[in-house]
């Protein structure tokens, strides 16, 4: 047997439209993006991309009443994340980011911090890993900051941030939020526009349920024009013009887009749309309930961050007494069960929950388990952990 737990690092399976939309594009459809004539087949391309843009828009709250311009495409939320802060950024300015930030977002601010060009100052959070917004607050009040960016939920133990607090204290001091949603897009509600966010940055493979090489910004058009495009070139658009257009979308999408990319990625939001958030959030929860009842009572299974479903996703981290995650993770993968261990590409989440530098072993479940998947995984685990101790 089989059972997928790891749909904090890529969602699987996707819905069966996804390819199929995937594979209609390259074999029957394939034409690239106003870059030929006003054939049936452009035009299809055209309009997928279109259609794409107006739902990201509408499920994201994007600016201007959903207006699809202040839509990007890249290729993942790690892209969208360096356009903004490496486009955004400039010598002598003071970011404020926490400590439970990925690797996407602390790897650009520690790049630029080394290099001399920004004052990078992190927010410390609890245990949980959870955000204070009394700790921003502080943090704000007397200090001069031009970017705050932050994650809405932690990659390694799920904690949601309080985002609508974060926001208002922004908001209260002028200061542009850039928000990463690489665990939350498609799981829980976001709506850009109302949060006031600079940008809002997403990836497609995740919880929006579509093939990698998929994501993008929706941008506060005012803030996005104050960002540097990282890559320039042909747009299909402009073709007079030997510098970069200032208009959105092409400002920042040079070069051919990941077409099969984004015909999937518009199949995905249509079964988003069909399946609602709702439903999506409540089976989640119930899952994720029962994998976290359930490990609470396993003997030896140290669980970092919060140890109820309030303000967290199904994202679960956790080491057990007296063995390597890594190794435990093996025998779970041997045994059928894909999870993930070690620092998921976030050491400072891990310095902050206490688990670094030994990782921990995280298991995510996703839309598509069944309570049983979730049985037989603790039942597995209890074996798992009885064999090793004993085995050493
Ligand atoms: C919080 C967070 N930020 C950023 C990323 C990077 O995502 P991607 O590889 O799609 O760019 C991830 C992926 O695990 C994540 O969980």
């Amino acid at each position: 047997m089989s059972v997928y737990l790891n749909n904090a690092a890529t969602s699987w399976p996707k819905p069966p439209d996804v390819s199929k939309a995937m594979v209609e594009f390259l074999s029957r459809g394939g034409a690239n993006l106003a870059r030929g004539t006003s054939s049936a087949r452009d035009m299809d391309t055209l309009n997928f991309v279109l259609d794409c843009r107006a739902r990201l828009a509408s499920l994201l709250g994007g600016y201007e009443n959903g207006d699809p311009r202040y839509i990007t495409f890249c290729s993942n939320v790690t892209e969208a994340l360096n356009t903004v802060l490496r486009g955004f950024l400039r010598p002598g300015m003071r970011v404020i980011t926490s400590s439970m930030e990925h690797n996407a977002v602390m790897r650009p601010l520690r790049t630029l911090e080394k290099e001399g060009a920004i004052q990078l100052v992190l927010l410390p959070s609890g245990l949980d890993g959870r955000l204070e917004p009394s700790a921003l607050r502080d943090a704000l009040s007397g200090n001069h900051f031009d970017l705050m960016v932050m994650s809405h939920a932690s990659n390694v133990c799920g904690t949601v941030q309080p985002v609508e607090e974060a926001a208002a204290l922004c908001r209260r001091v002028g200061l542009p939020l850039v928000l990463d949603t690489a665990q939350t897009v498609g799981v829980l509600p976001l709506d850009a526009a109302s949060l006031g966010l600079a940008a809002l940055c997403f990836t497609g493979h995740k919880g929006l349920m579509g093939p990698q090489g998929t994501g993008g910004i929706v941008w506060e058009p005012g803030f996005a024009a104050q960002v540097r495009p990282l890559v320039t070139g042909g747009t299909g658009s402009y073709s007079h013009l030997e510098y970069q257009p200032e208009e959105l979308p092409d400002r920042f999408e040079s070069g051919t887009p990941n077409l099969p990319g984004i015909a999937g990625l518009n199949a995905a939001l249509a079964w988003l749309e069909a399946t609602g958030l709702t439903t999506i959030e409540a089976k989640e929860r119930g899952i994720g309930e029962r994998l976290l009842e359930g490990l609470k009572k396993l003997e030896g299974v140290l669980l970092t961050g919060k140890r109820d479903m309030d303000g967290r996703l199904p994202v679960f981290s956790f080491n057990v007494q007296g063995l390597d995650n890594g190794i435990l993770a093996d025998w779970l993968s041997q045994a059928g069960f894909e999870t993930r261990p070690g620092l998921h590409c976030a050491p400072s989440a891990h310095r902050s929950l206490g688990t670094f530098p030994q990782g921990s072993l995280r298991v995510s479940p996703g839309y598509f388990n069944v309570p049983q998947d979730i049985d037989v995984f603790l039942d597995t685990l209890g074996d798992a952990i009885h064999r090793l101790k004993g085995e050493r």
